[in-house]
């Protein structure tokens, strides 16, 4: 699933990108651009990262 589509970058390629680290919205676009531009898929990236985290936390 697109989840930014000014960059045109997909879920998985985020998935990839955090890899069981905590990240920053801004170091998602550092690493991909994902979110750089219009900034309307913020929310969705947070959901993303969100989601990680708490597989970290489950992992610990
Ligand atoms: S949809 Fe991601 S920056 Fe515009």
């Amino acid at each position: 699933m697109v989840v930014c589509h000014c960059e045109l970058v997909n879920d998985r390629t985020i998935s990839e990108i955090v890899s069981g680290q905590v990240l920053t919205v801004e170091e998602v676009t550092d690493r991909c651009g994902a979110g750089g531009r219009c900034g309307g898929c913020h929310e969705s990236i947070e959901r993303l990262l969100a989601a990680s985290e708490t597989r970290v936390r489950v992992a610990v």
